[in-house]
């Protein structure tokens, strides 16, 4: 169906057209035999992908991504979309109308978009009504918060403060969004001194998991550094990864935004098996950034992604994308034995640190090689001598 419609959006600019599919998918709401045909055709539902995390039940890993759904108005379609769990947002305290337009472009050929929306969104205080109608959902739910355009940076932790507030009892988690570059800024408060600050004063105001997202252009190293910081200082999970600056990635990039979809795909699975060298089992792993396949998907949770997200692949495939990734990441547990996703998320860092201690002993016994070569080497020599 979504072949169909596709190329009929795809004449439209995407702004439109992604509010067009908006408005149709909140309008649908009101037809619930649609919506229960739609689950029915692209909600897969099995227990091998069924995971408890934070208390909360993810039926299987995929969720939607940030900007996906900014003004939490299309809540009611996730399920018939075939997504498991959404994010909402980014909101901020007040009402703001993002940057200028056009603000999205399509580099088809890449599959991939780029966007400067800049945070548009209708404030937290519509928003928390809209929720109040439909919280708690029967998926999990969470809320991507942000800091006002004018904000000043030495007063954001305020703007987190009030979003973490107004929402707690209306979303089941939180990612907080340092790292969008669309806001002038916002990525300077990707700094040890302001992210501990923040994940204390978060934890403070409720018990519901709070979330970090990173950058994909933040130096690695340093990337899990504020990873570990925020961790340390109470983030429950690290996100990874929002759109990318590096435009020499498509063809034709436009010199404002970040790009995502394909483009960004091995920038975002290399962030995450950094982090994942480090903080696998320390805390709540989620992939986010060109995942496109079932393949690829299945590669992010062996890399150690408890849950994935999905934006762009969405846009340039629909709902049936979802349905083959559940479908396939099912058969490629099968295939190499593992009962249940629980076993498959991290298993390349375990063959990973196999591999590693296998290096040292190759290491090792190369070692001890040569110190029976020199020893026979010493004993040649004191025989000559
Ligand atoms: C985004 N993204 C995003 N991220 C975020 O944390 N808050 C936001 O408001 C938005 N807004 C947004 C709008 C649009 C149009 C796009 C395409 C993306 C980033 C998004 O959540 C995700 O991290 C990236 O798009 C990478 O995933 P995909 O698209 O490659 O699957």
């Amino acid at each position: 169906m979504y072949e169909k419609i596709r190329p009929i959006l795809f004449k439209i600019n995407p702004e439109n057209a992604h509010h067009l599919a908006e408005i149709a998918l909140s309008t649908a709401r009101r037809c619930p035999l649609f919506f229960n045909w739609m689950s029915e055709k692209y909600f897969v539902k099995n227990e091998k992908l069924h995971q408890k995390i934070w208390g909360l039940d993810f039926k299987h890993p995929v969720g939607t991504a940030g900007g996906f759904d900014k003004n939490a108005t299309m809540i009611q379609a996730l399920p018939s979309l075939g997504f498991a769990w959404g994010e909402l947002g980014a909101v901020t305290p007040k009402p703001q109308p993002g940057n200028e337009k056009p603000r999205v472009w399509r580099h088809i050929k890449e599959e991939s978009l780029q966007n400067a929306f800049g945070f548009n969104n209708d404030g937290v205080e519509v928003i928390a009504e809209r929720l109040d109608k439909i919280y708690p959902f029967i998926l999990p739910l969470c809320m991507n918060i942000g800091k006002n355009k004018t904000t000043p940076e030495y007063k954001a932790i305020e703007d987190y403060k009030i979003l973490v507030e107004k929402l707690k009892d209306k979303v089941d988690f939180f990612i907080v969004n340092v790292s969008s570059p669309n806001t002038p800024n916002l990525r300077k408060l990707l700094n040890e001194e302001f992210i501990s600050n923040l994940f204390i004063e978060l934890k403070k105001l409720t018990n519901k998991p709070i979330l970090m997202k990173l950058s994909p252009d933040m130096d690695i190293e340093f990337a899990v550094e504020i990873a570990k910081i925020a961790v340390a200082n109470g983030a429950d999970g690290i996100v990874a990864t929002n759109t990318t600056v590096d435009y020499s990635l498509v063809k034709n990039p436009q010199d404002r935004g970040g790009i995502s979809g394909k483009a960004l795909k091995e920038k975002s699975y290399n962030m995450l098996t950094s982090l994942a060298k480090e903080l696998f089992r320390k805390t709540v792993l989620i992939s986010v950034g060109g995942i496109d396949s079932a393949e690829e998907a299945y590669k992010r949770i062996k890399a150690g992604a408890s849950l994935i997200q999905i934006f762009t692949a969405f846009i340039y495939h629909g709902p049936k994308l979802i349905k083959e990734i559940n479908e396939g990441i099912l058969e490629l547990m099968a295939k190499e034995g593992y009962n249940h996703i629980s076993e498959a998320i991290g298993a390349d860092i375990e063959k990973l640190k196999d591999e590693t201690i296998l290096d040292t002993e190759i290491i090792q016994s190369n070692d001890e090689n040569q110190d029976s070569q020199t020893e026979e080497k010493n004993t040649k020599k004191d025989n000559e001598l």
